[in-house]
This record gives C-alpha cells, sequence and structure tokens, in this order.
C-alpha cells in the first residue's frame, strides 16, 4: 500500500459513528438524532455539520475518552497506509481551555499515540484549533493553552469552524502568541469564504499553510502569489464534494492548482461524515484526474516538507516514502 501523510484531520471528525453511539449510550446521552437510518453521521449543509459535529464531541468528557477516540482514530489511518498524521486538537473540547485540564487531555491523546505508533501506526502530532465561531476571547485562550504546551507534540496553531464569522485579522493576536510560542501556523480558508480570505489569512496571520484553500482558483494572481511563495495547501477534495462546493470529483480545482505550480496536499477532514478515507481519496483523484504514482509521491513528499515537525521525524518520513 502507498504510504501517506495526512496534514489535516480534526480529531473528533474522525471518531467512527458507532464510537461515539458506544460512549453516549454508557453515558445514557441521547444524539440519535444525529444519525441516519443506516448508522452515519446526517447533516443538510455545512452549517448544520458543524451542529452534528458538536453534538457528536459532547459524549467525549474525559482524557480517557480521548485517548479511546485517538486510538480508533489512528487504527482507521493505518488502514490506509497512513504513516503520519496531524491531527486539529481544541481546548475548547478538551478541558474547556482551562491549561491544567488541557495539560491532562493532551497527556492522554499522546500516550495513546505513542502506544499506537510503538505497534506501528501513524505518528501523531498534534495542532491547536480554536473554534472561529467560538469568538476572538475565547480563540486567544485555546491559543494560550497552545503556547504552554507548544514542543514535540503540539507544533502548529490552526483555526477551524464556521469561515464565515468574522475575519483572520480578528484572530491576529492567537497568532501572534502562538508563533511567539515557535508554534507553525495553518488556518483554514477558501473553503466557503472566496480568495479574499485565503489572501487575509496569509496577510494577517502570516500562516506557513492554508486549510483548503481551493477557491484561490477564482483568482489566478492570488494562484500564481502561492505558487511563488511556497504556501501549501491542505486540500480535502472528499470532503468538498460531500458539502457540496463543488459538484463531483472532477470538477474540484486541486489539478489546475497543482499545474500551475502550487504546492498541494491531501488530507481527509472529517472522514466518516464525508464516507472517505485516505485511501479513497487517493483513489478518487486517480480516476478523475488521472493522476499517477508519480504525482501520488509528489503529493506525499510536499506533505512531508511542509509537515510541522522536528526534522528527524521529517528525515524518517522523507526515509519511509522512498523515491
Ligand atoms: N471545517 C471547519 N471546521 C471544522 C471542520 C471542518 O471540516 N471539522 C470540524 N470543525
Ligand atoms: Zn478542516
Amino acid at each position: 500500500m502507498t504510504p501517506k501523510i495526512e496534514l489535516h484531520l480534526h480529531l473528533e471528525g474522525a471518531a467512527p459513528p458507532a464510537f461515539i453511539r458506544g460512549l453516549a449510550a454508557e453515558k445514557h446521552i441521547d444524539i440519535s438524532g444525529i444519525f441516519d437510518a443506516q448508522g452515519h453521521y446526517s447533516y443538510t449543509d455545512f452549517w448544520h455539520f458543524l451542529k452534528v459535529y458538536e453534538a457528536a464531541t459532547s459524549v467525549l468528557t474525559s482524557p480517557e475518552d480521548y485517548a479511546r477516540l485517538t486510538t480508533a482514530v489512528l487504527e482507521e489511518s493505518a488502514a490506509s497506509g497512513v504513516i503520519y498524521t496531524e491531527a486539529f486538537l481544541s481546548p475548547d473540547f478538551c478541558g474547556g481551555r482551562d491549561v491544567a485540564a488541557w495539560r491532562d487531555y493532551l497527556a492522554a491523546i499522546r500516550e495513546a499515540a505513542a502506544r499506537v505508533e510503538a505497534q506501528g501506526g501513524p505518528i501523531l502530532r498534534a495542532i491547536v484549533t480554536p473554534i472561529r465561531h467560538f469568538g476572538p476571547d475565547k480563540a486567544r485562550e485555546a491559543a494560550l493553552c497552545a503556547a504552554e504546551t507548544a514542543g514535540e507534540f503540539v507544533v502548529g496553531l490552526g483555526l477551524a469552524g464556521d469561515e464565515k464569522t468574522g475575519t483572520p485579522k480578528d484572530y491576529a493576536y492567537s497568532f501572534d502568541m502562538a508563533r511567539e510560542a515557535g508554534l507553525h501556523l495553518t488556518c483554514h480558508a477558501g473553503e466557503w469564504g472566496g480568495p479574499e480570505s485565503v489572501r487575509d489569512a496569509l496577510h494577517d496571520l502570516r500562516v506557513e499553510r492554508i486549510g483548503h484553500g481551493v477557491r484561490a482558483i477564482e483568482d489566478l494572481a492570488l494562484v500564481d502569489e502561492l505558487a511563488e511563495a511556497g504556501v501549501v495547501l491542505e486540500c480535502c477534495p472528499g470532503s468538498n464534494v460531500a458539502l457540496g462546493l463543488y459538484p463531483d470529483w472532477r470538477r474540484h480545482p486541486i489539478g489546475k492548482l497543482y499545474d500551475r505550480g502550487v504546492k498541494v496536499t491531501v488530507s481527509t477532514d472529517d472522514p466518516p461524515f464525508f464516507h472517505t478515507t485516505m485511501t479513497r481519496e487517493f483513489d478518487r483523484l486517480a480516476e478523475a484526474l488521472d493522476w499517477d504514482d508519480g504525482v501520488f509521491h509528489t503529493l506525499n513528499r510536499t506533505a512531508a516538507e511542509a509537515a510541522f515537525c522536528d526534522e528527524g521525524t521529517r528525515k524518517r518520513l522523507i526515509e519511509r516514502l522512498g523515491s
């Protein structure tokens, strides 16, 4: 199986529905409304998806729950040949943005990940992710959690949630704090916002990578700016198609961005929500764009070079990808 590197995965969004149902049953929490008749997550659009996501996450109430989640998610990733994952973690969900509680959640997640890695599973690193629609004040608290725990495991700050809430500038304080703590930076943009949202994230937050960023294609001058600056896009085509941003895989702009010299990578975002896996992403792209192994090797190599990990880990990843 092709080894794969994934840079954009929301940990709770990767929770298998059966796992969430099991926890809900254990805790006598009724979240039956978020599933369809087949037991899959059910939502109508992106904004409803965010609500369903938060309802599913409400059953995860302890570090132990997150340890179990981490194991379940990494085992799924391993089945797709993933060798390295950067997962978005939110102090909002892990201890209510309290630094001491956050440390307990992190320790549990990290320990679970170390166990999976020791058994040959993927290496995990964390990107702390404030939730944009919770507002800039809560984002600062989340960013403080990130700054306090920056290191080998917590390697970045991101921004997820509703892209239509406020502007990137509203979150600049949080990103400045994270940069000063030595964290790498990324931000969701250019999915529900247009090309200007990508420009704003680049210029106002000085991020190295953009989550999605695909709507940059609507402004070719911006596409060229991304290519020239070497900004890496964390593309999640299956997510974009599932949420109706593009009608099908052929019309997804990842191929055009790649052809114009933008550094693109491929991730699943929230795999069970979007009925995808890393293997499925690679297979659909191969079909839709006629991409061969050489292109996928380039994507993986780009991802390894753009990973927020330490240089020793990066070197190991590049070795495992082969040439
Ligand atoms: N996009 C934005 N915010 C999110 C997502 C996503 O896919 N998943 C969880 N929060
Ligand atoms: Zn995302």
